[in-house]
């Protein structure tokens, strides 16, 4: 196993979940979340999730819509955001909120939006104030790209994978249009009970393959002391 990346002080734990196709991932991620849920709310009465950007969780978010739970017990945040028009229909948010959260009742002042319409720094300072009493996330949810970037965390730039790094970061030159973005850190997203990767597309191959041979890319700054679950659909012929 490779050291943890610069300044990470815990190597990353990582489970694979393997599926043979996008619609069997969604149902299984779906079926986790919900346990999740369940699970927190029984126990302390709510639920806090953190939701990933980009296309793949978009099925998985429809499947929500239809689940049993009490919705006022869950606080809704993001894991990063695009900094474009609140309606922008680039925006994660709007995705989320086409996809499940304009369908369920959630109340509005539950869904914790990043306002990354103010730019990457203002937007971040706010956000950063809006996640301070959350100690730890219940779930976290993060996608992967092609490069290895998860959230918006990119290579080659900042992660806040080292102790102290700030919870949320203005990212001004990001190789994923749009370049400004707002994430949460390595460090933040790492803070809680379970992080679930939704990962797929065969672009993804080699970034799997290289994921788990432990090469350096941001996904693995992602280090909860749970460790992370990562579904995938990516065929790589590894066991
Ligand atoms: C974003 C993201 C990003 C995304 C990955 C995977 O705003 O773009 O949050 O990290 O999750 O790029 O995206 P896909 O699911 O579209 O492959």
């Amino acid at each position: 196993m490779q050291p943890p990346p610069a300044g990470q002080t815990r190597t990353q734990i990582c489970r694979w979940h393997h599926y043979a196709s996008l619609a069997e991932l969604s149902q299984s991620a779906t079926r986790r979340i919900q346990q999740s849920a369940r699970h927190a709310i029984g126990s302390k009465g709510r639920f806090s999730i953190v939701l990933a950007g980009g296309s793949t969780p978009r099925k998985v978010y429809e499947l929500l819509r239809d689940a049993d739970t009490d919705w006022s017990r869950w606080q809704v945040y993001f894991g990063d955001e695009r900094c474009l028009p609140a309606d922008h229909p680039e925006r994660n948010s709007r995705m989320a909120a086409q996809a499940w959260l304009a369908h369920v009742a959630i109340p509005p002042a539950q869904i914790h939006i990043i306002p990354a319409e103010l730019g990457p720094q203002r937007a971040a300072a706010a956000y950063a104030k809006v996640i301070e009493s959350v100690a730890e996330f219940d779930l976290v949810l993060l996608g992967l790209g092609e490069d290895g970037h998860t959230a918006s965390l990119f290579p080659g730039r900042e992660w806040g994978a080292a102790p102290g790094s700030p919870p949320v970061l203005a990212v001004l030159d990001a190789p994923k249009p749009p370049p400004q973005r707002v994430s949460l850190s390595a460090t933040r997203l790492s803070r809680a009970g379970a992080v679930m990767f939704l990962v797929s597309g065969a672009g993804k191959r080699q970034t799997v393959v290289d994921w788990r041979a432990g090469k350096s890319i941001p996904a693995v700054s992602i280090a909860p002391s749970g460790g992370v679950d990562v579904f995938s659909d990516v065929e790589t012929n590894l066991p």
